[in-house]
């Protein structure tokens, strides 16, 4: 979602802003804005990147600002809609992230009363409504216009004539950076780590003021503390190190990623995994919430829990249960979220709390909000993840996962010490896998050719088969569909030309010969068919028009190596087409709307 940002100290903050707003891009690239505080209020937009942005700025020594990077909600992508955004007077100027649902109301209000809007922004109601209030105190003004808006916000507020920064939050992540003599305000990490690895996490319904000498919180009027975390990321692993795209680098730092996740649960000398969990914690049934990528982790992990544990598990969309009447029982309820911020997935987190389950989050980003709320965390190891399309993330998940499963799995479970040790073996196999990059680039410039492609598997790789939709759809525009290879039958082979590509995942599991019986019937229609399939199949080789090889591993890790062969082949699809890897149209990391 958008990315906002604020400064005050000693350095000129007009260099300090564009930096955090290059490491905020991916939350949103539709346009992109700053306002200097100085005798007046400085604004600066730009309909699309923030190159241009930066190319277009008069020299300027304020040591104030705020910033934004926008992904359109209300207002289509246009310089007239792109943040900050100033009241009548040019004097305030805010920026925001987050939705405020009652605008129209507002809006209609504050033009009776005499302000002129400029944008179709939600947004812009926020500064009028400063303007309206404000009686000499800043603080004071944002204050009392909180209690007129709706919905959620992360906003920051300046005003020309006051040598200070003012945000608020609520339901959209906010933190503060702490550097010598000067604060940055951001809604991520990434963007101040070029500053300081101090921050403090603002909760829901903070109200943060800062000057360079001092930084003040207040919750309904009342001042309070919030302790200072350290940021356990290096400003190194935020950037791209030599790689074309974060997405490439992303997906070669997976074998460290796989390590980093599991070092520390494993016991070097038992077959044991410590999560560092409650143990008190009763439960009959386990319900999974997530969105998008996380998602298709979650529906591994139902195979893999219910596999290693007999516990029974049921997955949903974290935006579908929200509005659904699922019934819980003496359930674990468990949120996957690489961000921690996603909106569908705190609602399912209060929800789910509401009901009285228990909930764990897994999450890669500490102290975000998901963290918060939950009773239980599980961190993965993944590091700053910049692409929008999630990949070492998604692998650090489905690590996770194991663990989780392993953890709890029954000690009469023989397999599990063999299991445990393959796991650890995990990280040279998917290097094995991207040692084959060149020939998997390959395949990816001839699916680049294609408008329109299949991803076939069954049983614990169905979610890899969506997952491997997801990622073509959405780096390399090319629509693609994930399906059950079983399914394909009852409807989507009307679809099936010798311009439908097909990609079959196929384990060597008991899945194996219905899903080559199902390549057989998808041949005979003449889709051409790639299979990952791992070394040693020769069978395979028979049926289908080019095999990508993965290393053999037992078929319960089959997910892990399919995931890194797919990810690259979608990278490859992706710059073949010449398609923006790291930030695609329309989309943003972090989704902190409904
Ligand atoms: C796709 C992708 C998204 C996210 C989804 C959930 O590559 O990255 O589908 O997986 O928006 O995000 P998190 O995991 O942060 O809740």
């Amino acid at each position: 979602m958008c990315g906002i940002v604020g400064y005050v100290g000693e350095r000129e903050a007009q260099p300090v802003l564009i930096n955090c707003l290059k490491r905020l891009e991916y939350r949103g690239y539709d346009s992109c804005g700053i306002a200097l505080l100085g005798g007046s209020t400085e604004v600066y937009k730009d309909a699309v990147r923030i190159e241009a942005l930066e190319k277009s700025l008069r020299p300027n020594d304020s040591q104030t600002g705020i910033g934004h990077t926008r992904w359109a909600t209300h207002g289509k992508p246009s310089e007239a809609n792109a943040h900050p955004h100033t009241d009548c007077t040019g004097k305030i100027a805010v920026v925001h992230n987050g939705v405020v649902e009652n605008f129209l109301q507002l809006r209609e209000q504050l033009t009776n009363e005499g302000h002129v809007f400029r944008s179709e922004t939600d947004t812009e109601v926020i500064p009028h409504l400063i303007e309206k209030y404000y009686e000499g105190d800043l603080e004071q003004a944002v204050s009392r216009a909180l209690v007129d808006i709706t919905g959620s916000y992360a906003f920051i507020a300046i005003r020309a004539d006051c040598r200070e920064v003012v945000a608020s939050r609520k339901d959209s992540p906010l933190i503060v950076g702490i550097g010598d003599k000067e604060y940055l305000i951001a809604s991520d990490v990434p963007a101040v780590l070029d500053y300081t690895d101090r921050v403090v996490y603002l909760e829901d319904g903070d109200t943060v003021v800062i000057t360079s000498a001092s930084i003040k919180i207040t919750r309904n009027g009342e001042q309070v503390t919030r302790a200072e975390d350290r940021i356990p990321w290096s400003v190194d692993e935020a950037q791209k190190a030599g790689y074309d795209h974060f997405m490439l680098k992303e997906i070669h730092e997976q074998p460290k990623v796989i390590r980093n996740t599991f070092a520390g649960h494993i016991s070097a000398l038992e077959p044991e995994i410590d999560l560092d969990m409650r143990k008190d914690i009763d439960f009959d049934n386990i319900l999974i919430l997530a969105c998008g990528t996380s998602y298709h982790a979650a529906l591994v992990g139902k195979h893999v829990i219910q596999r290693l544990t007999q516990i029974p598990v049921a997955v949903d969309i974290a935006s579908e249960f929200n509005y659904s009447d699922t019934v819980l029982g003496n359930t674990l309820v468990i949120i996957i979220t690489q961000s921690g911020e996603t909106a569908d997935c705190m609602r399912a987190l209060k929800k789910a709390k509401e009901l009285g389950c228990h909930t764990l989050v897994i999450t890669n980003v500490v102290g975000s909000s998901a963290t918060r709320i939950a009773d239980e965390v599980l961190y993965i190891k993944a590091g700053p993840e910049i692409s929008v399309a999630a990949t070492k993330s998604f692998v650090a998940q489905l690590i996770m996962l194991y663990l989780l499963a392993l953890s709890r799995a029954s000690a009469d479970v023989r397999s599990r010490g063999s299991l445990i040790a393959e796991l650890r073996q995990l990280p040279n196999k998917v290097h094995e896998i991207l040692d084959r990059e060149v020939e998997i680039a390959e395949h990816g410039r001839y699916l680049a050719r294609y408008e329109s492609a299949f991803f076939v598997a069954r049983g614990i790789n169905f979610p890899i088969a969506l997952e491997g939709a997801l990622k073509v759809k959405e780096i390399a525009y090319i629509h693609a569909e994930g399906y059950p290879a079983g399914e394909l039958k009852h409807g989507p082979f009307a679809l099936l030309t010798p311009d439908t590509p097909v990609i079959a995942i196929v384990a060597k599991d008991n899945t194996y010969e219905t899903l080559l019986a199902n390549i057989k019937e998808i041949k005979a229609r003449e889709s051409p068919v790639i299979a990952i399939a791992e070394e040693g199949d020769d069978e395979i080789e028979k049926y289908v028009d080019f095999v990508i090889r993965v290393p053999r591993v037992d078929p319960i890790f089959s997910p892990v190596t399919a995931t890194v062969a797919l990810h690259l082949l979608a990278y490859y699809t992706a710059k073949e087409r010449g398609c923006s890897i790291d930030t695609p149209r329309n989309l943003a990391k972090s989704v902190t709307v409904e």
